[in-house]
């Protein structure tokens, strides 16, 4: 059971004409206690504070506390004094049952369908092989951003002033549009930068932001799922653009809806297979948007963490048209907790799109943009991430070798050398969706490539998180991964 509270503050209703004072506080503390609103094991405040609270004789809340303690919803002992009772005594039940829904309600419910993606979706129990969800927790310099986070919280009121003018903390844009520019290549500055909850957050708005029912969007086939609910949702008509080497077709795309409004696109490092969009694809993609006048949504990941060569710049970098709208997050690279994220709009798009946002949010949290902004500003952000790229090198080399030694036969590794995660294609004649059940059943967390397709059948793989395993629990996931997918 989680902790109570301790605190007691509850409404009390209007006391009906003609109940008396007595009657009506009964009445009210047992119903708080049947719904739950006052926990089991609640201290109770004393009778004198409880009566000069509410304003009600003390004689009338002792009346009420005896009552309920002989019916066995309080306990009282000497020295402890008077508390929601541990069980609700038996045969009592709440007149309203708070599963009970409205018709139209109701009707929400049933005509609510989960994302297919997220169907038999299984998250086994803590962090364990190859689960994609976590970078390497272990690794972050916590104390450090405990310290610069005590202090900011210490000091809020010197800072809450400085501008968040619904586009986010402005040294935090200004760090972001700093680190974008020299780092990824993104031509901006900070008036550009709007801060945001994350990716998901990120294209939901701008999903409601672009498009309208019917619209056409390019996706990725396969592709990042977020995009596509977040596009579904908006009644926009996904065409789905298969990928190659070299990554989306754009012909491809061309040939089924030459006049789409948009395209989702992960350049850096194609979600799920992992390859880099080539410079001519880059170009053609770019041409195609400028033509059609549509818009492009490059989300970059997890592009950070190139561990062959020098990280891809942006395709936003290369936009002389005003089309792309640039998109990242901090979950990968920091901490998933960190629910920070950002988009860079072309600068005529700024205004109405902060004016759309305030629709949802005025700002994200301050005091975790302002932290963020000082582990940024004070170097510490650029040399976590020189170490995790280290790191994650290492943790990529070691499955790929213990993939090679146990996997032959039955999962072959792709060659990319980026990100958290790789795909691998099966080899043992299972369905990506067989191989991802087998895996679960057997402790290994896998994801099917066949999760993120839309109309391409399915291409037969799975996908492993490796950066927040070491050496040993790789190599004894991958032995237990090959036990599961070799039926030993
Ligand atoms: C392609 C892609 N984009 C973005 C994200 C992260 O999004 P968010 O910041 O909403 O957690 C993920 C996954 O975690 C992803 O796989």
């Amino acid at each position: 059971m989680g902790k109570v509270v301790s605190s007691f503050e509850l409404s009390l209703k209007h006391r009906p004409l003609g109940q008396t004072l007595a009657k009506w506080l009964y009445a009210e503390l047992k119903s708080a206690i049947l719904d739950g609103r006052l926990k089991p094991g609640l201290q109770v405040p004393a009778s004198r504070d409880f009566a000069r609270r509410y304003g009600i004789s003390r004689g009338t809340v002792v009346s009420a506390f005896e009552r309920l303690q002989d019916e066995g919803y309080l306990t009282s002992q000497v020295g402890i004094g008077t508390k929601v009772s541990a069980k609700v005594p038996p045969g009592a039940t709440n007149r309203r049952s708070s599963h009970e829904l409205t018709a139209h309600l109701q009707r929400v419910v049933s005509n609510y369908r989960r994302p297919k993606q997220f169907v038999n979706w299984v998250m086994l129990p803590g962090v364990r092989p190859f689960s994609m969800r976590n970078p390497a927790l272990s690794e972050f310099p916590a104390e450090l951003w405990g310290r610069i986070a005590a202090k900011r919280a210490r000091t809020f009121r010197s800072w809450i002033q400085q501008e968040d003018d619904g586009s986010g903390y402005r040294p935090l844009r200004e760090a972001v549009a700093h680190y974008l520019g020299s780092s990824r290549g993104v031509t901006c500055d900070a008036r550009q930068v709007v801060i945001v909850s994350g990716t998901q957050q990120a294209l939901d708005l701008l999903a409601r932001f672009l498009l309208k029912p019917g619209d056409p969007v390019w996706m990725e086939d396969p592709g990042y799922f977020g995009a596509s609910i977040a596009f579904d949702r908006v009644g926009a008509r996904i065409i789905p653009v298969p990928v190659d080497d070299e990554g989306l077709s754009v012909s491809a795309g061309i040939k089924a809806c030459r006049n789409a409004k948009g395209v989702f696109l992960t350049p850096a490092h194609q979600y799920p297979l992992g390859m880099v969009m080539s410079l001519r694809r880059r170009i053609e993609v770019l041409e195609w948007a400028a033509l059609a006048g549509s818009f492009i949504i490059e989300d970059d990941y997890d592009s950070e963490y190139q561990f062959r060569g020098q990280p891809v710049p942006s395709l936003q970098g290369l936009d002389r048209n005003s089309s792309v709208i640039f998109v990242g997050t901090f979950k990968k690279l920091l901490f998933p907790l960190l629910r920070l994220g950002y988009i860079v709009l072309p600068p005529s798009l700024v205004e109405a799109f902060v004016s759309f946002r305030s629709g949802s949010e005025f700002h994200s949290c301050g005091i975790e943009q302002s932290i963020l902004s000082d582990f940024i500003v004070d170097g510490h952000f650029g040399r976590h991430l020189r170490k995790m790229r280290d790191l994650y090198a290492e943790r990529l080399e070691a499955l790929l070798h213990y993939g090679d030694r146990y996997l032959g036969g039955l999962l072959k590794l792709s060659d990319s050398k980026a990100g958290l995660y790789i795909a691998g294609f099966l080899q043992n004649g299972m369905t990506s969706p067989e191989a991802e059940a087998i895996s679960a059943k057997r402790g290994i967390e896998t994801r099917s490539l066949a999760r993120f397709t839309l109309k391409r059948h399915d291409p037969g793989g799975l996908l492993l998180g490796f950066a927040a395993f070491d050496e040993k629990s790789i190599r004894a996931g991958t032995i237990q991964l090959a036990g599961a997918l070799g039926g030993r």
